[in-house]
């Protein structure tokens, strides 16, 4: 009988704060009903005490979610270890997780305190979360750098005042894996009342080894993974869930553990926060990148096409792909819509399902067939949008190789409709600057693209424009069978979405 893993998950938490994948509170939710549907053992919902929206969106989440627990992160400080508490204190099973660094490194340069004013500060900051809850998480920050023993000291000290878990993070992503599986292993002989506690680990993937760091210290006595949905999360992110779930379950013959992750709800997952955030995953990701099933080469088809064990080690289905891809038509019905968007994963409300709805039923008159991507893109245009102030009226465009190109656009911003018209180097560039003229906005384009999302001239563009203003990064999307119409909304998505971040304005750890 293989021991059992606990995935905590911190897609929004450290996923979150990182570039581009800023999410609103009404798409954290969502998000944490899925892990929970995912089958995650910790939901680590944010940081209540970086900003009044962070404490808000940690409450409904803690109070929303019944099967998993709810983490509030907090600083080994009072003050933050109270509104911690304070968010998740009705939430059906709180976990406080509290951290300081243990580093020389960090205690010299940036808490400026020496070794026994910190092993004094965990102490305390543990007691207290221990008076709210003993569901105590302690994190022993920059881990991997700290000196073994001292790690050794502070984590004996959190365990005696009450901490149920205590885990080791590689902050800056710098561990190799059998350097790495040694330090738990020594933490398991040197910390005296180390069965007292669940040892937990907390990988970066700044060297591309927080996976692989990850199942070594799980193979030497870890029993808590930290991880996020595609691997998401500060520079180079945290471990991604879905390798590491998929690790285990398809080498079940050499690794002690498994975990209670549904894996069919992986895929539906990752799609979710693709579609929320706007940041796609390489085509070539394991599990969930678009070729991570696909065989181009002949010879391994031939050897699929006579015996699917030639070339896969793990069937699409088991990490939830659906089946075909080709779905609706034109004479679809609303309840063929609704199964199919259960299919993948999504679960939307009357309202919502109406608004998507109206809109296959415009894209269908326009295109014969309605791909599972279609759908995917309908649902993150018309669903999961962030606060709107601005709004697209229409474009029109005139271009070609013998005019110069120009855009007139019509815009609403706070209900109020404006518009104006101008040139540029092409019919694009013509359109943001007019887009840019009309809302009075400062930003840089960083990146923009266009993709065809699914075969054939009919086919939908996906366009994604980066933006960048006040030092704050935004991805924004949008989706059309015009690519110019595309790429204006991908336009108008991004400076929403940087007036969301602009308001939002939270505290990085
Ligand atoms: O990377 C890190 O050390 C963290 C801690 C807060 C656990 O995110
Ligand atoms: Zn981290």
């Amino acid at each position: 009988m293989q021991d059992r893993l606990l995935i905590f998950d911190t897609t929004l938490r450290d996923g979150e704060q990182s570039p581009g994948n800023t999410m609103n509170s009404q798409e954290k939710l969502r998000v944490a009903k899925q892990l929970e549907t995912l089958g995650v053992d910790v939901i680590e919902a944010g940081f209540p005490i970086a900003s009044e929206g962070d404490f808000e969106s940690v409450k409904e989440i803690a109070e929303t979610i019944k099967k998993s627990q709810v983490a509030a992160l907090a600083r080994a400080n009072f003050e933050d270890i109270d509104r911690a508490w304070e968010a998740i204190k009705y939430g059906a099973q709180p976990r406080i997780h509290t951290f300081i660094s243990t580093s020389d490194i960090h205690l010299k340069y940036q808490l400026r305190k020496d070794r026994d004013e910190v092993l004094e500060q965990a102490r305390e900051a543990v007691k207290r979360a221990r008076s709210y809850t003993s569901n105590v998480e302690f994190s022993a920050m920059d881990a991997t750098r700290s000196d073994r023993d001292y790690l050794c000291q502070v984590l004996t000290t959190v365990i005696e005042a009450g901490a149920a878990t205590v885990n080791v993070p590689d902050t800056v992503g710098y561990a190799v894996p059998e350097e790495f599986g040694a330090l738990i292993r020594y933490i398991r002989e040197h910390v005296p009342n180390i069965s007292q506690a669940v040892i937990s680990v907390h990988c970066h993937n700044d060297l591309g080894l927080a996976v692989a760091n990850s199942i070594a210290a799980a193979v030497n006595g870890a029993r808590q993974v930290e991880c996020t949905i595609n691997g998401i999360g500060e520079r180079s992110g945290n471990a991604s869930l879905e390798e590491i779930v998929m690790i285990l379950r398809t080498r079940k013959d050499v690794f002690p553990v498994d975990t209670g992750i549904i894996t069919e709800k992986i895929y539906p997952s990752s799609k979710l926060i693709t579609s929320i955030t706007g940041v796609s995953v390489q085509p070539n990701k394991a599990i969930v990148g678009a070729n991570a099933f696909a065989h181009e080469s002949g010879i391994h088809q031939d050897g699929l096409l006579k015996e699917k064990l030639t070339y896969e080690i793990m069937t699409p289905e088991s990490v939830g792909i659906p089946k075909s891809s080709l779905v609706l038509g034109k004479h679809s019905g609303r309840h063929a819509f609704r199964d199919r968007i259960e299919a993948l994963g999504h679960t939307l409300s009357d309202k919502e399902l109406n608004l998507a709805f109206k809109r296959f039923k415009t894209l269908s008159d326009m295109k014969k067939d309605v791909y599972d991507e279609d759908i995917e893109m309908i649902i993150m245009d018309e669903v999961y949008r962030v606060p709107e102030k601005y709004r697209l009226a229409y474009i029109n465009v005139v271009c070609g190789n013998m005019t110069i190109p120009t855009a007139t656009v019509r815009m609403e911003i706070d209900g109020h409709s404006f518009q104006d018209a101008g040139f540029g180097d092409g019919p694009v560039d013509a359109t943001f600057k007019v887009i840019q003229k009309i809302t009075q906005t400062n930003s840089r384009v960083v990146k923009f693209y266009v993709n065809a999302i699914t075969g054939g001239t009919d086919a939908q563009g996906e366009a994604f424009v980066k933006l960048e203003e006040d030092g704050a990064t935004v991805i924004g999307k949008g989706v059309d069978t015009d690519v110019v119409v595309a790429s204006g909304k991908a336009y108008v998505n991004a400076i929403n979405r940087i007036e969301f971040v602009k308001r939002k304005k939270f505290e990085r750890v």
